[in-house]
């Protein structure tokens, strides 16, 4: 077991073994293990659970990590068999509807490309998913094909009109099994407006409990904007678990000893159900010394927490939203789709045990 040092930091709660931390590059980019993520599960003939090599197609975007000028000069990563395209695999359906707020006020880690790659990936799973776009900037509408120009209806309708979530979701074009509420640029006077409101940090879990008694849903994700305003806590209010993307980068833990600090808040006044369950490692880059040590320092702080699959940085995901789709659908056979194929099924058969 990992030396706890009790008492110091509040977050160092964790189970992350030395081996598993001083293991190699492929020890943190490796999928669970069948007794992980239930046997089920395992299929080796199966590409969600076949560890992501680079392939050419799929190259990590520059290293920009001044502390380890050799990264730019790596060799390039060794030609590779074609993928094999993935199958359908089905995931376990949760007893329960999962409710993930998607959050951290850090701007720019992967919040919104998580949570439409797993929406798609768990729907994909045969798994029922509605997305919630709670960010004015309507990145994840964009991404799920959704309309959300000036005049279409969505979140800021429910939080501030008393619109029903049923009256204005939308189906995406990315799957059928994912229904989106959408983001208009309404949103972005929302946090002002809201102020003023009977039970303004309620708006949004009382119209989602409306919806989900008539609704069979498995997946809620509520994507956030990178702000700890009254939309952000709307959805901490509405979720029960807080999946939490940490980019592998300078500065990764900044401000989430205040998004923790902001939980232990929520969970004392306005929502005691709400638990930091899933810790996601995004835009990993191998070839920086800096993306392994920041991976390991997240691993000390949220060892349980912290899903095994790491998603890479790679420029087939950064490159879907411009086309308005997921990596899933723009590259199916991609190290993105696999690594959030990946991630969808550890937090599936998590829900599951
Ligand atoms: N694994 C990845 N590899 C390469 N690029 C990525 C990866 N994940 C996200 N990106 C890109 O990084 C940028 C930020 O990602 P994203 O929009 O998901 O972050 P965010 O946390 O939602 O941002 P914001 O705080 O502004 O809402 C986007 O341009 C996205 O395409
Ligand atoms: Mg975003």
């Amino acid at each position: 077991m990992e030396e706890q040092t009790p008492g110091l930091d509040p977050l160092s709660q964790t189970n992350v073994s030395r081996e598993t931390l001083h293991d190699g590059q492929t020890a943190r980019i490796s999928y669970p293990s069948p007794d992980q993520v239930g046997t089920a599960a395992w299929d080796a003939s199966s590409p969600h659970f076949v560890a992501p090599p680079m392939s050419a197609s799929d190259e990590l975007t520059p290293s920009h990590d001044p502390d380890n000028p050799g990264a730019r000069r790596a060799a390039p990563p060794a030609p590779e068999p074609v993928p094999t395209p993935p199958q359908a695999v089905t995931l376990p359906r949760p007893a329960h509807t999962r409710i993930f707020v998607v959050a951290n006020q850090k701007g720019g880690v992967g919040k919104t490309t998580t949570a439409v790659n797993l929406a798609v990936a768990l729907a994909q799973g045969d798994l029922r998913v509605l997305v919630i776009d709670l960010d004015p900037q309507g990145n994840a509408s964009t991404a799920l094909g959704v309309d959300h120009r000036l005049g279409a209806r969505g979140s800021y309708e429910v939080l501030l009109q008393s619109d029903t979530i049923a009256e204005d979701i939308v189906v995406s074009s990315e799957d059928p099994r994912v229904l989106v509420l959408p983001a208009t640029l309404d949103l972005a006077g929302a946090e002002i407006e809201l102020v003023s409101q009977v039970a303004r940090e309620k708006r949004l879990d009382k119209a989602l409990k409306r919806y989900l008694k008539d609704h069979a849903v498995d997946y809620v994700l509520i994507d956030c904007p990178p702000a700890l305003g009254l939309l952000t806590i709307n959805a901490l209010v509405a979720a029960s678990e807080i999946l939490l993307p940490i980019q592998c980068e300078y500065y990764a833990l900044e401000g989430v000893t205040q998004l923790v600090r902001t939980i232990e808040l929520i969970k004392t006044d306005l929502n005691d159900a709400l638990t930091l369950s899933t810790v996601l490692l995004t835009m990993f880059d191998s070839r920086t010394k800096l993306s392994s040590q920041v991976a390991e320092e997240v691993r000390a702080h949220f060892g349980r927490q912290t899903l095994e699959t790491v998603i890479p940085r790679s420029v087939r995901i950064s490159e879907a939203p411009s086309y308005g789709q997921t990596v899933l659908t723009y590259d199916p056979a991609s190290v993105g789709s696999r690594t959030y194929r990946a991630a969808a099924s550890e937090i599936a058969w998590r829900g599951v045990q």
